[in-house]
């Protein structure tokens, strides 16, 4: 079936099906552990002459099972092109140094993972990039941020921790009237829960380290493409002039890894959603709990919004005991859930953003950004619900 008619195709069809190995006949693409490729004098002379994905050069440069990943990616996205990179901080970096120059400005959310606020807020600066942060959710603090030299508008679709949903319509008609681009995270969300192409974001980016490979034992991280005010070889640009010359390409073995994740994506984050909507319910009706952020609940301030944009709300949720010191005394005494940095696996994770990865950022930006000492963020699993609650519940008991 060739791209355009995988096109056609229902979300969990485009996601599963992928073209036969053409050498092997393979059903997946087998895995090609190739960092050189020999030439001979036809190929070399391709090579001279400009071909690019055409041909594999070098590592560096491409691999085909990287290709195999990205053509998946892209039909799960809805795009029209996808880059490959080492990790979502890569896709990231990659996208905004291949967007902007010296002198130029973006406009992003002050909720952003904080990887990303430290590159806007630390080292972009260093090379005269600067970031105003504002609340995206209001789209006259937005249009106000926006400078002669703006160039990009940066925000997540569910920001991590606040699970604050981003309304993305007036964000991208704000910037598309001044031809700004829109770049968002999508990472906390997934391409089953939202797909910002389809609501006119220029480029999205994953860290496909999450959901998408969803086992908690890949890094990798994806750039997706479907804009009228990007040139359409915009991807490939950046792909030669800034992966290639920072070193990120995505490894042959995790970008098969990551492949295989995405055929099962739908049903691990179906019943994930299922989960952390069932535990949104129990935290919001449990007294020891001051606080709970879940864009499923109708007491979430963007509820209405992810009504219009999800499918599913989800399954990323947090919730606030308080303190410091009971979120950590409620994390050391769960069992089941795993007290943990990452997210989207297979297995419940649990952290503490104000101690983990929000710890550098100082308090009074951190409840700028909606986080609390208190807060617990949970990424749900595929558990029996039944038995997350029972650990949770032991766990509140205790404080
Ligand atoms: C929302 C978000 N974006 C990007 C990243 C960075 O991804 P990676 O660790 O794959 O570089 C993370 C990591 O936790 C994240 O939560």
């Amino acid at each position: 079936m060739d791209n355009n008619n995988r096109r056609k195709l229902n979300f969990n069809s485009r996601a599963v099906y992928c073209p036969p190995d053409e050498a092997t006949k393979a059903v997946n693409p087998p895995i090609v552990m190739a960092s050189s490729f020999e030439y001979d004098a036809e190929i070399f002379q391709r090579i001279v002459d400009g071909a690019r994905k055409e041909v594999n050069i070098y590592g560096r440069c491409g691999n085909p099972s990287e290709y195999a990943f990205e053509e998946q990616m892209m039909m799960i996205e809805g795009a029209d092109a996808c880059l490959a990179t080492a990790s979502g901080m890569a896709a990231i970096s990659v996208t905004l140094l291949g967007l902007l120059k010296s002198g130029d400005h973006i406009v992003c959310d002050w909720t952003t993972y904080s990887s990303t606020h430290e590159m806007l807020d630390h080292r972009l600066t260093d090379y005269n990039i600067e970031t105003t942060f504002v609340d995206t959710s209001n789209i006259d603090a937005v249009r106000d941020a926006i400078r002669p030299n703006t160039k990009v508008i940066y925000f997540e679709t569910i920001a991590n921790p606040s699970m604050k949903v981003a309304e993305m319509p007036p964000l991208v008609k704000l910037a598309h009237d001044q031809g700004i681009v829109v770049v968002c995270d999508n990472t906390f969300a997934s391409p089953y829960v939202m797909r910002p192409l389809e609501w006119g974001v220029d480029i999205v980016v994953e860290s496909c380290t999450k959901f998408i490979g969803g086992h908690s034992d890949v890094i990798g991280g994806s750039i997706a493409m479907k804009s009228e005010i990007l040139p359409d070889d915009f991807l490939e640009q950046i792909r030669w002039n800034t992966m290639v010359k920072l070193g990120s390409p995505l490894s042959p073995f995790n970008a098969w890894m990551l492949q295989r994740g995405i055929q099962t994506l739908s049903v691990r984050v179906e019943r994930q959603c299922e989960n952390a909507a069932k535990m949104a319910e129990y935290f919001e009706g449990h007294d020891k709990v001051s606080g709970v952020w879940y864009p499923g609940l109708e007491s979430h301030p963007q509820h209405d919004i992810a009504r219009k944009q999800m499918p599913k709300f989800g399954a990323m949720l947090a919730f606030d005991v308080g303190n410091a010191n009971n979120a950590l005394k409620v994390l050391d005494t769960l069992e089941l859930s795993c007290f943990s940095a990452s997210l989207g696996g297979v297995r419940t994770t649990t952290q503490i953003p104000a101690l983990m990865a929000f710890l550098d950022i100082p308090e009074e930006e951190r409840l700028e950004m909606g986080i609390t000492q208190g807060m617990i963020r949970i990424s749900a699993g595929l558990e029996d619900i039944d038995d997350l609650i029972a650990d949770f519940d032991k766990a509140l008991s205790g404080i």
